[in-house]
């Protein structure tokens, strides 16, 4: 996190959430909170309710809450250090000033140079563009139909076919040879004069998420090789840490990021109304990439190219973004009818791609589709053997609801029953927990999981709620749980810190646990928790409650690692392991 918790949390404090809010909502008393219009979404009665008391917000009608950091947040469409940025100003808090060592600040100020020469080059290349020299260029975009408020709102230019008119353009500004080399966009040849290195190509400006121009793409005109050339890394250029169009995505405060493999499938797209694309630049999509997108949504699209090339970085890429919390679903085109999403938006038009996107798969029905291209589902054992690996795909997924949702999709994609491949499931289950039949029995029915899955939430709520009101209660159960156990990221977060603040001597305020979250989704899961508020109740009935909550969370948790157990050659060195949580299992 950008600047330390006391900072935060003080420039929390000092904005009060009722007078904030009220600047943005006419607010009324009702029943011990106030109400108004929620901002979030339409309404005609008062469904937004602003706590003074907890300084929290929460929507009744969308669901909407967090505290006075994700309002602004959501509101203004910022990240989290520049709502704090903007609280602090509000407050008229100043901000720690980074204490740079002298090194740090001569870097400082290098990329700020750095980054005012991307500036005046990519103007230099757009104006080349709408010269003469551009002619051709101008031209190859007319014939890619990119409409000129497009090229305008994405900066597109033209790099001259000489050797140094870059080099000259930024000379005239009075920039000098150490600093240009550091631009990554100026080479030294052997007879060390200096020259520009993208020539006679179309100019794409890479910028972060500020606005700034960091690096360029360049594409030859035409045919040739290579097809792009890109800025190195540099100083203020990091692939792995900047996504093509997110700047401009962001601001849309998407859903979704459709996440594609090319610059001109992002133009392509905006052009026809997509404006939440986005791709990376040049090298492959890893995990800084995939941070970047949970900051600004939930929900990932891919949008591969249809060729086999996109279907492996898909593969990859996947993983990747499930690991990072983001839900994916892969829009899989079929390499027959476009190449990319840029052609398939040209060949078939916005309506037929909008439809495509409704229509994009889950990222498990997708690996499974490219899975049955492995086995040969003509034959009877090919189809059994595709059964089978698909099966041990789905019995992997942790949640009851999404696993019955995914053999609906298999069976869709294969003909195959769901009867069948829910036996088949059971089959790979039984082989992991053959020897607890009451926990077969939660693995078949499904509507009873679907119930214990709700109830599993309701529990670590519970706990979380139990633990952030009283340190006695949290110190005991901190004797009986992980707080790993709770598996959910916000969960396991939230009782870990409620423990370390009691540890410290601190006290516990929900509004304050909430800005511990940097993404707008998870301070809403955090903020969601406390805006129920457990009912007095005696001693005795409380303890009852939390400790079916406890054992209900310690259960989950061992099933878990029970049905992970996979058979397969390992399973020997792990029976033990199995037979020990057994018996745990059955002493809860
Ligand atoms: N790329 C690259 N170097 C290359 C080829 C591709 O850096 N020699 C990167 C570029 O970021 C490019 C992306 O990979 O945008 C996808 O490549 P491709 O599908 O070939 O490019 P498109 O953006 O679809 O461009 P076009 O439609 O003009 O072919
Ligand atoms: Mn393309």
């Amino acid at each position: 996190m950008y600047y330390p918790d006391d900072v935060v949390e003080r420039v929390r404090m000092e904005n009060d959430i009722v007078s904030l809010i009220g600047e943005y909502v006419s607010l009324s008393p009702k029943g011990g909170s106030m109400f108004g219009l929620c901002p979030f979404h339409s309404e005609n009665t008062p469904s937004f309710s602003v706590s003074s008391l907890k300084q929290l917000y929460y929507c009744f009608g969308c669901g909407a809450s967090g505290n006075v950091i994700s309002f602004v947040m959501q509101k203004e469409n910022y990240d989290f250090p520049t709502a704090i940025k903007a609280l602090a100003e509000r407050a008229r808090i100043e901000l720690p000033e980074e204490r740079y060592t002298e090194a740090a600040k001569k870097d400082a100020k290098t990329k700020k140079t750095l980054i005012e020469i991307h500036k005046l080059s990519a103007r230099y290349y757009y104006d080349k563009l709408n010269s003469d020299e551009g002619e051709r260029a101008r031209k190859y975009l007319d014939a890619r139909d990119i409409h000129p408020k497009v090229r305008v709102k994405f900066g597109l230019g033209y790099a001259p076919g000489g050797w140094d008119g870059l080099c000259k353009f930024l000379d005239e500004q009075g920039y000098k040879e150490p600093i240009l080399l550091k631009t990554g966009l100026i080479g030294k040849n052997n007879a060390g004069k200096l020259y520009d290195r993208f020539r006679n190509r179309l100019m794409f400006p890479i910028l972060d998420i500020m606005g700034n121009v960091i690096g360029f793409g360049g594409r030859i005109i035409g045919e040739g090789e290579p097809k792009y050339l890109n800025s190195p890394e540099t100083m203020i250029f990091e692939k792995n840490r900047n996504l093509y169009s997110l700047n401009f995505a962001r601001t849309l405060s998407p859903k979704e990021l459709i996440l594609v493999e090319g610059y001109m499938d992002v133009i392509g797209l905006y052009q026809a109304g997509f404006k939440n694309a986005v791709a990376s630049l040049g090298t492959a999509f890893g995990q800084n990439h995939a941070k970047l997108m949970k900051k600004y949504a939930g929900v990932a699209v891919l949008a591969f190219d249809g060729d086999d090339a996109g279907k492996r970085a898909a593969l990859r890429a996947i993983p990747i973004l499930v690991e990072n919390g983001l839900r994916v679903r892969v829009l899989d085109l079929d390499s027959t009818k476009a190449k990319d999403p840029d052609e398939y938006i040209t060949k078939f038009g916005k309506d037929k791609f909008l439809q495509e996107l409704s229509n994009a798969m889950s990222h498990v029905a997708f690996n499974i589709k490219q899975m049955e291209k492995e086995y040969d589902i003509q034959t009877d054992t090919g189809k059994i053997d595709f059964t089978e690996a698909a099966a041990k795909l789905l019995s992997k997924l942790p949640g009851e609801i999404e696993k019955d949702v995914y053999i609906s999709e298999t069976s869709k994609i294969t003909g195959i029953s769901d009867k069948a491949i829910r036996a088949e499931i059971l089959k790979q289950s039984r082989n992991l927990v053959g020897g607890t039949p009451k926990l077969r029995r939660n693995f078949e029915l499904s509507a009873v999981d679907k119930r214990r899955q709700k109830g599993l939430i309701e529990a670590k709520k519970g706990i979380i709620l139990y633990a952030a009101e009283d340190k006695k209660i949290a110190l005991a159960i901190r004797e009986v749980l992980n707080p790993k156990e709770l598996k959910d990221y916000v969960f396991v977060k939230l009782l870990e810190i409620i423990f370390n603040t009691y540890d410290e001597g601190g006290n516990i305020y929900p509004a304050e646990l909430v800005s511990r979250f940097e993404s707008h989704e998870e301070q809403r899961e955090a903020s969601d928790i406390f805006i129920n508020t457990i009912t007095p109740e005696d001693e005795k009935s409380k303890f009852k409650a939390l400790s079916d909550h406890v054992r209900a969370v310690k259960k989950a948790y061992i099933e878990e690692q029970l049905f992970q157990i996979e058979d397969d050659n390992e399973a020997l060195k792990l029976i033990e392991a199995k037979n020990n949580l057994e018996k745990l299992y059955i002493s809860l």
